[in-house]
């Protein structure tokens, strides 16, 4: 993640959105964890954390834009807390956060902000940590956040903490409308009412990498969520309004992550600005334009 530095003592990220374009889960574990493997696209839709290194040590934080706690239990708080834990040193902060991204939308936006502050915190820091222990406290901190770690594409396993980034050059850019429908969905609860039923094929992760490789604008790949499932389960209100803007704007809407959010392919931005405006004139929820967002290299 790029970190600008804005003064002596001050730096700004700007944490990107995911979308998960495919995501399988394999079982589950003992651990309570589910063994996944996903694929994750990072896209422009990105929240800003102005950090200010202060004096003292404490940690304080405040939020504008998409509701956000304000105090210890914001994941970017408790970020910072980990990164000072692992270099055992620490100094006072003040996190100025803009969330752009809605929180509790599969849109992974709670994570990047963790992300944003670890990496922020390192190029602040002397001795900065090596990226895998950097990892290591990203990952003890929320399955998602190594992702942002990296950023662009990558394949995530495990709980979705182990990270094989991939190659943009085989990932095309592409265009997406999201809708946040204004309900918040609860992770845990989606992966809980999932019937992991072993018997079940699993869909094929290198199959749909293949034809993610050769999708372009014209045509998208075939993008599958085993989570979409749950979700509309625990959700049928929003299943049905999946159902109705899907129909209404021609093109299938996906479900990112355990929800709540929704997302279409679309040629180009006049075509997403007239999905939008029929997602607009249903009040279907809050909508966003946006495209792939490559990794910067060297953050790999
Ligand atoms: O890792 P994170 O704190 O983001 O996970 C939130 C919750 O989602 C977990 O407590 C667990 O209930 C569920 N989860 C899961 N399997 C995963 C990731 C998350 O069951 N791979």
């Amino acid at each position: 993640m790029n970190v600008s530095r804005i003064g002596a003592d001050s730096v700004r990220v700007r944490p990107p959105a995911k979308l998960n374009l495919f995501l399988e889960v394999l079982y589950k574990r003992d651990d309570g964890y589910h063994e996944i493997e996903t694929v994750m696209h990072a896209i422009d839709l990105c929240d800003e954390i102005v950090i200010e290194r202060t004096r003292g040590t404490a940690i304080e934080i405040a939020t504008t834009g998409y509701p956000a706690p304000a105090d210890g239990t914001n994941l970017a708080v408790r970020a910072a807390e980990a990164y000072f834990s692992a270099v055992t040193r620490r100094f006072g902060l003040k996190l100025d956060l803009k969330k752009i991204i809605p929180a509790g939308a599969g849109l992974g936006g709670g994570s990047s902000d963790a992300a944003g502050v670890l990496t922020a915190l390192n190029t602040l820091e002397d001795h900065p940590l090596k990226h895998a222990d950097l990892e290591l406290v990203a990952g003890s901190l929320g399955s998602d956040i190594p992702f942002f770690l990296t950023g662009g594409t990558a394949i995530a396993r495990g709980r979705g903490e182990k990270i094989e980034p991939l190659d943009d050059s085989h990932v095309p850019a592409q265009t997406f409308v999201v809708l946040f429908p204004r309900v918040t969905s609860p992770t845990p609860l989606i992966y809980k009412s999932l019937s992991c039923d072993l018997t079940t094929p699993k869909r094929d992760l290198h199959r749909f990498l293949e034809d993610l490789g050769r999708s372009d604008r014209g045509r998208p790949p075939a993008f599958f969520n085993a989570l979409a499932a749950p979700f509309r389960q625990v959700f049928p209100m929003l299943a049905r309004k999946q159902d109705e803007i899907s129909a209404a704007t021609g093109r299938p809407f996906h479900v990112s992550g355990s929800g709540s959010a929704m997302f279409a392919v679309v040629e180009n931005e006049r075509a997403g600005e007239e999905v939008i405006e029929v997602l607009q004139a249903m009040a279907a929820g809050d909508t966003f334009l946006t495209r792939s967002l490559r990794r910067r290299l060297g953050t790999a």
